[in-house]
C-alpha cells in the first residue's frame, strides 16, 4: 500500500531538523573557525595557518594585507567585525587600534615567556596588543646596478637623496604600509619634523614607485628593477641567501625599528579560537616556524631560536623609537595627513 503523504509529520520533522541545525551552527562555527588578518609575507602566513589548523583542527580563513590597510579595514568593520585575529604587521597601527578600542584586552599566560620589549608593547597598549617579533629598518641595494653606474657604496640615509639616485629609490606608501610609516616616524625622530619633511620631499624626486606593501622594494632590488629599496633589513635577507646581488645598509645616522605585533579584534565572532591562536603564536614552537618560512625577524619568545641570518641589533645604530608617541592615534593620523599633503601630492 502506498504511504500517504503526511504533511503534518513532515513539517514537524523539518522544524525539529531546522531547530537542531540552528542550535548547532553557531556552536560549530565557534569551535571550528578562525578569521586571521595576516600582515607578514605570504610565505610565513601560510605555514602558520597550516600548522595551527593541524594542531587544533580549527579551520582558518586568512587574508594577507599590509599593516596600515588592515588597521583601516578593522576600523571600517568595527560595527560588524569580520576578523578575529590580527597577526603581524608593525606595532604602530596595532597601538593606534588599541587606543581607539578596536582591539580586545587579553593577558595571555604566555606573556611570561616573552622578551621585555614584547611585554612592554603589551603594557603600553593596556594588553590590547603584544610584540611577536622585532626588526630594524634600513635599505638594500643591487650591487651589479651600483657597479654599472660607477657609484660608491651607499652608507647613510643622506645618500638616498643624492642626484645620482634619481629614479632609483623604491619605498612603500606610509598609508598602506607599516614599514614606510616606520621610516616616516624614524626620520622625524632623527631630524626633527620639519627637516624630516624636507628630506622626504627631496627623496620624492628619487622615488620611482611608492608600493603598497612594505617588503616589495626588497624584491625589486633583487631583480634589478630599482637600485635601492627601503624596507626592514630582514626583508632583504632571503634574496641575499638566494644569491641575488644585494647588500643591506643599516644607515649611518641611525635607524628605527618595529615591534611586530598581534591583537585580538574587538567583538571577534570566534573569540575562544582567537585566544587559542594568540597563546599558540607566542609559543616557542609556533615562532620556530619563521626560519623555514624565510622570515628573519627576532622572535619575541625568549626560548625561540634567533635565525643565524637575522640582522643583528648589536651591529645597528638604533634610535630609541618612541612607540607610545608614534603609535598614538593623533600622531599617526597627523603625520600621514602631512605626508599626503606635502610629499604624496607632489608631482613626479
Ligand atoms: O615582510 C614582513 C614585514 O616586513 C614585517 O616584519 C612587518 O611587520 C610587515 O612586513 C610590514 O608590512 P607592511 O609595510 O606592508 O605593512
Amino acid at each position: 500500500m502506498p504511504r500517504t503523504f503526511d504533511l503534518h509529520s513532515l513539517t514537524r520533522a523539518l522544524t525539529v531538523a531546522g531547530l537542531v541545525a540552528l542550535a548547532a551552527s553557531p556552536a560549530q562555527a565557534q569551535q571550528g573557525e578562525l578569521v586571521v588578518y595576516c600582515n607578514v609575507q605570504e610565505e610565513w602566513c601560510r605555514p602558520m595557518v597550516n600548522a595551527f589548523e593541524k594542531a587544533t583542527g580549527i579551520k582558518v580563513a586568512m587574508t594577507r594585507k599590509s599593516s596600515g590597510e588592515t588597521y583601516a579595514q578593522i576600523k571600517a568593520e568595527a560595527a560588524n567585525p569580520r576578523g578575529d585575529i590580527w597577526w603581524g604587521g608593525t606595532g604602530d597601527p596595532h597601538l593606534q587600534a588599541a587606543e581607539e578600542g578596536l582591539t580586545e584586552v587579553y593577558k595571555s599566560p604566555k606573556l611570561a615567556d616573552l622578551h621585555p620589549w614584547a611585554v612592554k608593547q603589551a603594557e603600553a597598549a593596556k594588553f590590547r596588543t603584544v610584540g611577536i617579533y622585532a626588526g630594524a629598518l634600513g635599505y638594500s641595494y643591487n650591487t651589479d646596478e651600483l657597479k654599472k653606474r660607477k657609484l660608491a657604496e651607499p652608507k647613510c640615509w643622506a645618500d638616498l637623496i643624492k642626484s645620482d639616485y634619481k629614479g632609483e629609490v623604491q619605498v612603500a606608501n606610509p598609508n598602506s604600509s607599516g614599514t614606510s610609516y616606520t621610516m616616516l616616524a624614524t626620520m622625524v625622530q632623527i631630524m626633527g619634523e620639519d627637516k624630516a619633511f624636507d628630506y622626504l620631499k627631496a627623496m620624492h624626486r628619487n622615488v620611482n614607485q611608492y608600493t603598497k606593501s612594505g617588503a616589495a622594494p626588497a624584491r625589486a632590488v633583487a631583480i634589478g628593477e630599482t637600485l635601492t629599496g627601503i624596507t626592514f633589513l630582514h626583508d632583504a635577507v632571503p634574496n641575499i641567501i638566494a644569491g641575488a646581488p644585494v647588500k643591506t645598509v643599516a644607515p649611518c645616522e641611525g635607524t628605527g625599528y618595529e615591534i611586530g605585533s598581534m591583537s585580538i579584534i574587538k567583538g571577534a565572532k570566534n573569540m575562544a579560537n582567537a585566544k587559542k591562536w594568540y597563546d599558540w603564536a607566542l609559543s616557542k614552537e609556533a615562532q620556530a616556524l619563521a626560519v623555514d618560512a624565510k622570515a628573519y625577524q627576532l622572535p619575541s619568545n625568549k626560548d625561540a631560536a634567533v635565525p643565524a641570518q637575522a640582522p643583528k641589533f648589536a651591529d645597528i645604530k638604533l634610535i630609541d623609537y618612541n612607540f607610545a608617541k608614534y603609535g598614538s592615534s593623533a600622531e599617526r593620523t597627523r603625520l600621514l595627513a602631512r605626508w599626503d599633503k606635502e610629499v604624496g601630492a607632489l608631482p613626479k
